[in-house]
């Protein structure tokens, strides 16, 4: 079978589409013929040599795919060959084939083909686990979403507002907080023009918000502890503005505040699995019914990968780019 396989540590180039050895599903796995898979922020750290696959996956990168299934593991009979499932990963999603653990392969969600579905474990998963399990983001809540238009961001905008949240957001340009808006985002800042902590007191009234999506740690962290209402949950699911920062603690005790760091990749298989069994009982019937969307901004040829990072990497995407790996017709 063939993969996109990091060659080296380094930018897009290093991405090359080749032979690597076949995989065969263990007990409780199945084997997936891939459709199409997709490009995850998480996937340009890897290719540069900063986030190892855990052990036992795959070296080549794609937290996601969506395809046909072709053979089962030992002990498997909630699956069936020739099921259509979508694939939350921990890695080797970039390739013709990918083994998963069975409870990690989900149906597709209603009204969705295989291209469209290829986008949607990760975020999904990574939003639900997170706004819900974690944050347990209420009705009428307020949620900040800190890059709006990125995959995660279009994801939980939508989810926030299926659960009858309220959602303000910040983004990079206006493109991308039109886009928040059509998807339900109430307050849009362009973080590269206005201060979200002054704009949000000025929108809620002095209140803030309960619950923040954070993709920028360390950088935003003391701003984002600001502009907190009372037990308010911050939630940090990337480092891209840093790890290390001095806090004063008071800032929290005063808003009896909570700061949870999650990752998804990292999580034992139990946690996954019970994770994508949430996301197709709640979101995949929002998605049916046409109240939560698959956000795709392009398709791609799988080897056009290096063509993806390069535009993720730029900030050149408004939710997800799919790499199609075969004709899922
Ligand atoms: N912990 C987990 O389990 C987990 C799982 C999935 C994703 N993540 C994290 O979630 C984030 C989004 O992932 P993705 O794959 O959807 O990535 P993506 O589409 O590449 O999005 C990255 C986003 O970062 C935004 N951004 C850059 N600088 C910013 C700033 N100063 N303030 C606010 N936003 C800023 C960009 O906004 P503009 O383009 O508008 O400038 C862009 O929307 C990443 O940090 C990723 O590592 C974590």
């Amino acid at each position: 079978m063939r993969a996109i396989v990091i060659t080296e540590p380094g930018g897009p180039e290093v991405l090359v589409w080749q032979d690597v050895p076949d995989v065969e599903p263990g007990p409780g796995e199945v084997l997936v013929d891939v459709v199409a898979t997709a490009v995850n922020r998480a996937d340009l750290l890897q290719r540069q040599g900063f986030y190892p696959p855990p052990p036992g996956a795959p070296e080549w990168p794609g937290l996601e795919c969506s395809g046909v299934i072709s053979a089962l593991g030992a002990g498997v009979t909630s699956h069936a060959v020739g099921d259509e499932v979508c694939c939350l990963l921990s890695g080797g999603g970039y390739a013709e084939r990918v083994v998963v653990p069975a409870g990690q392969a989900m149906p597709l969600p209603p009204g969705v083909g295989l291209i469209d579905a290829a986008g949607l474990p990760e975020v999904a998963c990574t939003v639900w686990s997170n706004l819900v399990m974690v944050a347990h983001l209420q009705r009428s809540e307020w949620l900040l979403v800190h890059g709006g238009g990125s995959g995660i961001g279009t994801m939980a905008i939508q989810v926030a507002r299926a659960l009858g949240a309220r959602v303000a957001v910040t983004a990079g340009s206006q493109a991308k907080l039109d886009a928040c808006a059509a998807l339900g985002a109430e307050v849009l800042i362009n973080y590269r023009e206005q201060d979200f902590v002054s704009v949000l007191d000025a929108e809620t009234g002095g209140r803030g918000v309960d619950v923040i999506l954070d993709n920028m740690g360390a950088k935003y962290l003391e701003r984002n502890i600001s502009c907190l209402a009372r037990n308010g949950r911050i939630v940090i699911i990337g480092m891209q503005g840093g790890t290390v920062t001095e806090l004063d603690i008071t800032t929290l005790l005063r808003r009896n505040a909570a700061v949870h760091a999650t990752t998804l990749r990292g999580r034992p298989t139990s946690e996954k699995v019970e994770i994508c069994q949430e996301v197709e009982r709640h979101v995949w019937p929002w998605i049916g019914a046409g109240i939560v969307t698959p956000v795709i901004d392009r398709v791609l040829p799988i080897t056009d990968a290096a063509r993806a990072h390069t535009a993720l990497e730029a900030g050149d995407a408004t939710g997800k780019i799919v790499l199609e790996v075969r004709p899922s017709g």
